[in-house]
């Protein structure tokens, strides 16, 4: 009997895979959080283990069973997720930052549960950390590869996004058109990188991020000649 090897091209390599929602709390019982559901994150993480790369996959609340071969760091907020990515940078290859993070947080946390009152009205809100341009900012080596979920103007705010965060790859996808986007198993996407713009259809999210996967490193090993 022979052994085939399968080829590992991500073998040696450290890729580092956020995933899932962030919540920002208001109070003990409440938060502000939205639709991700941290499929197409957890997808990607488990496309990178199977290339051979030392996984570390970052998730926000989510309920989805990791995959096999990944390390889990389980984290709430955009702050935590922010330290955590931090911890990894530096040894990272690669950054692949799918979670959809808050934009906003509450400027205060109430220690107990607010209680409605007469006249009340606005709940102050203040910008969180953008990760993606603060390792953007960072970079020596590492490959940043972000999402962007749209819904008009698609290409055009990845490009932006792209130019923006320093980032070499933007995965942009139209959250209006069926079947792709938040919550669903499928997805179609647009790989927006600095001479690229590659069109995939949809499917399931697993099989999009292997193909990801597997153009990336391609139009690196490509670029590296
Ligand atoms: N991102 C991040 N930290 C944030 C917000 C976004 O790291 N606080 C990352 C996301 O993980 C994603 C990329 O930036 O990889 C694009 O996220 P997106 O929400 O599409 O872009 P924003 O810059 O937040 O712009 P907007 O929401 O206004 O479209
Ligand atoms: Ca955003």
């Amino acid at each position: 009997m022979y052994f085939i090897p399968k080829e590992l091209p991500l073998k040696g390599t450290k890729v580092v895979v956020t995933a899932g929602p962030t919540r920002e709390r208001i109070d003990p019982v409440r938060f502000l959080t939205n639709f991700s559901s941290g499929k197409m994150g957890y997808a990607m993480a488990e496309a990178a283990a199977s290339l051979g790369a030392e996984t570390i996959l970052i998730s926000g609340p989510v309920s989805l069973v990791p995959p096999a071969n990944v390390t889990l760091v389980s984290v709430e907020s955009a702050k935590e997720m922010l330290d955590a990515v931090l911890l990894h940078f530096e040894t990272a290859s690669m950054v692949i930052k799918t979670a959809a993070v808050a934009d906003y947080k509450p400027k205060e946390v109430h220690s107990q549960k607010m209680k409605k009152q007469a006249g009340d009205s606005a709940l102050v809100l203040e910008r969180t950390t953008d990760i993606l341009l603060e390792l953007g900012k960072r970079k020596k080596n590492q490959l940043l590869i972000g999402f962007a979920a749209e819904t008009n103007d698609v290409i055009h705010y990845a490009k932006s996004k792209l130019e923006k965060k320093n980032a070499d790859y933007i995965i942009a996808n139209d959250v209006t058109e069926e079947g792709s986007g938040f919550g669903t198993d499928t997805n179609a996407v647009t790989l927006v990188g600095k001479n690229i713009e590659r069109q995939f259809p949809n499917q399931s999210k697993k099989e999009l991020a292997m193909q990801l996967m597997e153009t990336i490193i391609q139009l690196e090993k490509d670029d590296s000649k």
